[in-house]
């Protein structure tokens, strides 16, 4: 037997062990058979809500000691899973853990494309605390490019350089762009360099992860997005391949004021590796409306369909689960609520 091929050897080789990514994306896909039942009923909290319920009783029962180092929720005084929380059974690995039960509650109470239920994790203390910072400045990148560019050079150097990894001209480079007031003068310089822009309502976290997988359409991310999304990004993007590279942004005076008391460097360059420390991380999403990363869930008699992406960065493994659900079996043997009771 050559050495690395069996179970016996002893070399660099290591049997696979168990991948928290995959225990993870239970919870990810119970906050989006939550959530998704309230799709285009225009009640952001409630549908955030039901999320971060499902989301934090199935996380009761997973194997780790977890610290929520994000939370989602303060920017938009939404329902949270608290900073500093502790997540699961008490036993198992200790972790930072990143949630966004709904990233794109705009999207959910609209019913509109690219809604999802994110998790990130990686070994405690690894994770940036941004806490007091609720927006950075990004440039998401796919393997390709990675490497190559810089957060601080002008947009359309960036664009030569990601037209140069593809083979192609600029005009051939497609930008994601929240679609934000604060993006105008970006969106007219890219325009004119030549750039094909996508302007998207929210959920920068999808366009991110798209960004970095191939086919996607979307080649580069750029602008100010959410910080907390900023994390989970980069946890993703070390299992996939590909970069982030960001700046913290103060969008008023008060923000500045606030994060320079927090101690924050505004003018420092956070690359992935600042964003999360450590090499062993884990990205779980689970789509709730249709997007162009994931579909959304789909309900039928008594069941429900998700479809999820799980990462573990210290393999490279990226999975794309397909489940079948009976939701009244999970409510008696997992004591998830994620049927349409909730919405009387
Ligand atoms: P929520 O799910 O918390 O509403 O966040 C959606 C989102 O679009 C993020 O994906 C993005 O990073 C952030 O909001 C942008 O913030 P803002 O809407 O304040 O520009």
């Amino acid at each position: 037997m050559s050495a690395g091929s069996g179970p016996h050897h002893e070399g660099p080789y290591q049997l696979p062990d168990r991948n928290l990514g995959l225990d993870l994306m239970r919870a990810t896909e119970a906050a989006a058979m939550a959530a998704g039942r309230w799709a285009g009923l225009g009640e952001k909290e409630r549908g955030d809500g039901a999320a971060v319920d499902a989301m934090r009783q199935v996380l009761a029962g997973v194997q780790m000691q977890g610290v929520v180092v994000i939370g989602e929720g303060e920017k938009d005084e939404a329902p949270m899973l608290h900073n500093g929380e502790h997540l699961g059974d008490g036993t198992g690995p200790e972790m930072d853990i990143a949630v966004d039960p709904v990233d794109g509650t705009t999207l959910l109470a609209n019913g509109m494309p690219n809604a999802i239920a994110v998790i990130a994790a990686a070994d405690r203390g690894s994770m940036f605390d941004p806490r007091d910072v609720f927006y950075m400045e990004k440039l998401v990148v796919g393997p390709e490019a990675a490497g190559r560019v810089d957060v601080t050079a002008p947009v359309e150097e960036t664009l030569r350089v990601v037209a140069e990894a593809k083979g192609g001209s600029v005009s051939d480079v497609t930008v994601g762009v929240l679609d934000r007031p604060r993006h105008g003068r970006l969106i007219d310089r890219l325009r004119a360099a030549g750039a094909r822009i996508t302007l998207f309502p929210d959920g920068d976290v999808a366009v991110a992860i798209a960004v970095a997988r191939p086919d996607s359409g979307i080649d580069v991310l750029m602008g100010v997005g959410g910080t907390p999304e900023g994390v989970i990004t980069a946890c993703a993007l070390k299992a996939m391949g590909g970069e982030i590279q960001a700046r913290l942004y103060a969008a008023d005076d008060e923000q500045r004021r606030r994060a320079l008391a927090a101690g924050h460097d505004l003018d420092r360059v956070l690359g992935h590796d600042d964003l999360v420390t450590s090499d062993n991380t884990f990205f779980v999403a689970t789509g709730i409306t249709d997007g162009n990363l994931l579909p959304g869930v789909r309900y039928s008699g008594g069941g429900a369909r998700t479809r999820s992406l799980v990462m573990r960065s210290r393999s490279g493994t990226v999975r794309e689960v397909s489940s079948d659900h009976a939701l009244d079996k999970m409510l008696r043997h997992v004591g998830v609520t994620v049927t349409d009771d909730e919405r009387q």
